[in-house]
């Protein structure tokens, strides 16, 4: 039996998926370690578990790097990778938004060339240009985008909104709601063909445990 591969995105969301691997069986234990090791294994179950950046998870799981991985949906929503979407896992619940200071509120689509600040371009560009055909100027940043309007460089920010206390620390409100995220199980696309049964058990799995959480 060959060994499946699973990446998950470094931080809380690998916490709370390690919790649910650990409640279906694995062995999850070095990982809870803390240590600067990238690559953990459990011999018995045949499964290793890779830890990296959240914006990499799309990258390793379409390359077939990794067999599945455990992603928020914004960064699937940036990167637009090629590969199956499985679970909702319903944890990491957030909003994508728009925010900015409280007076632009109602009046986005009246300024012309609208600066937009954000770590996610493309989900910026889909939403303004696509969907609303605003011609807006995406600056990218890789962090503390909330800046952005209090320093002058943008007017905007496209960023998630968890608790709203980063937007209310710097006066800053959520002017229009883009979209709801959450974390998800995804799937390389040949692997769903080549070890389904496998596959398909965890999945099943995540399933039950997400279903159980949200009773
Ligand atoms: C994220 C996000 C917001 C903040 C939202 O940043 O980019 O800044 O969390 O959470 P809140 O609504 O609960 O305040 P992150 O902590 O990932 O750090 P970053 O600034 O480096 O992106």
């Amino acid at each position: 039996m060959r060994y499946l591969t699973v990446a998950l995105a470094k931080g809380r969301l690998a916490e709370l998926a390690m919790d649910i691997f650990t409640s279906i069986g694995m062995d999850c234990s070095e990982m809870k370690e803390k240590s600067r090791k990238l690559i953990f294994t459990d011999e018995k179950n045949k499964m290793k578990f890779i830890l990296v950046k959240a914006s990499d998870v799309p990258t390793y799981v379409e390359y077939g790097a990794a067999d599945i991985g455990i992603v928020g949906k914004d960064t699937l929503l940036e990167e637009n990778r090629n590969l199956y979407e499985m679970v909702d896992l319903e944890f990491g619940a957030c909003n994508m938004c728009v925010c900015g200071r409280p007076e632009l509120k109602g009046r986005l689509s009246e300024i012309t060339d609208l600066k937009v600040a954000s770590k996610y371009p493309n989900i910026a560009r889909q939403y303004f240009q696509d969907e609303k055909g605003q011609t807006i100027e995406i600056i990218k940043l890789n962090g503390s985008v909330e800046l952005g309007p209090l320093v002058g460089l943008s007017d905007v920010i496209v960023d998630i909104v968890e608790t709203g206390a980063t937007l209310r620390e710097n006066g800053l409100d959520v002017l229009e709601i883009i979209c709801p995220l959450s974390a998800r199980l995804v799937v390389n696309k040949v692997s769903m063909k080549m070890e389904r049964e496998r596959i398909m058990e965890i999945v099943n799995a995540f399933m039950d445990k997400t279903g159980e959480r949200s009773k």
